[in-house]
């Protein structure tokens, strides 16, 4: 394999720009020469490749966001978008692709294998974190750290004026950031997709943390593909307990910023898994880690099973919130 291909694509993360200085180096030190394809599969369709040089990775580590630029495209969804992507990679003799991203990413990835019979390579990075086949994916703990720091920070207001803050963290259908946040900022609260809400359950909770003299409380939602899903579970709390209660929506804050040690770390060791598991002929799966181990995975397995929130973690919310 001479010439390989790298994009990132959907919701961009902390870390994926170490994915890819990772890769470029890799591939370098492999003697491959490495194309970057702009904004996701929508560049890939428009034919918007150029080399990667080491220059063009150089003082990229610590920066957020993705030097490739992502998308979502939908013209990728359909068999003809698909077909003009596997010809632009065939007329640019490009033998295997790296794609960055989530489970849409990797969806898309088993249909160009399927359908192109491309060589392809994924890299989990999202701050969802919910894809199989890896413990943690690129740009989980920067956005968990994000959202650590504003639970401080609102508990200081909280704290102040005696309020109830509900604070919405992202992480589309599941609730990894949330949990990880609700333990790490020490809230009272955590509303999370995977456990049934009891809104009465909740009000008693922060009804008796009032009476034994706490100043503030603070509950972690994630937005469970209802974004501001919080201002109605803020509304009933209040409505039931005449409790004061704001809402803070971190939103897209969370996407940005400056990886974390772990994420950068995390970032350039799949990034460089990818090189040589494609220089190794492998393709269709993408590179994780799982217990310390870096691991290959089948691309459908990625988004066809369902990655569980840590029980210890969650078992633990039970005592320590
Ligand atoms: O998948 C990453 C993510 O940030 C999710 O947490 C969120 O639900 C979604 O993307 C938001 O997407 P967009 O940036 O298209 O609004």
């Amino acid at each position: 394999m001479k010439r390989i291909a790298i994009l990132t694509s959907g919701g961009d993360a902390p870390g994926m720009n170490a994915v890819i200085r990772a890769a470029v180096r890799t591939a370098i030190a492999n003697e491959f020469e490495l194309i970057g394809i702009k904004r996701g599969y929508a560049g890939l369709i428009g034919g918007e490749l150029y080399p990667l040089t080491r220059d063009e990775v150089s003082n990229i580590i610590g920066r957020g966001g993705s030097i490739l630029e992502s998308s979502r495209s939908p013209e990728f969804e359909t068999v003809e978008g698909r077909k003009k992507a596997v010809d632009n990679l065939r007329r640019n003799k490009i033998e295997g692709l790296i794609i960055v991203g989530g489970d849409g990413t990797f969806r898309g990835g088993a249909l160009l294998v399927k359908e192109g019979g491309i060589s392809i390579l994924g890299v989990p990075s999202t701050i969802d974190n919910d894809v199989y086949g890896t413990d943690f994916t690129v740009g989980f703990d920067t956005a968990v750290s994000c959202a650590v720091e504003a639970i401080d920070r609102i508990r200081d207001t909280a704290r102040t004026f005696e309020r109830v803050f509900f604070i919405e963290v992202m992480g589309h259908h599941t609730g990894f950031i949330a949990l990880q946040a609700a333990v790490a900022g020490g809230t009272e609260g955590l509303v999370i997709p995977e456990v049934p809400l009891e809104v009465e359950g909740l009000c008693l909770k922060l009804q008796e943390g009032r009476q034994s003299g706490k100043k503030s409380a603070i509950v972690v939602v994630a937005e469970a593909q209802k974004p501001g899903f919080s201002f109605e579970i803020a509304q009933e709390v209040t409505r039931r307990t005449g409790f004061e209660t704001r809402v803070c929506v971190l939103g897209h804050l969370q996407r940005g910023g400056s990886p974390t040690a772990a994420d950068r770390i995390l970032g350039s060791n799949l990034g460089a898994a990818a090189i040589e598991a494609l220089g190794q002929k492998m393709t269709g799966i993408i590179v994780g880690v799982v217990e310390n181990r870096l691991t290959y995975t089948p691309l459908a397995e990625t988004y066809q099973m369902k990655k569980a929130l840590s029980p210890r973690l969650e078992q633990l919310t039970r005592i320590l919130l």
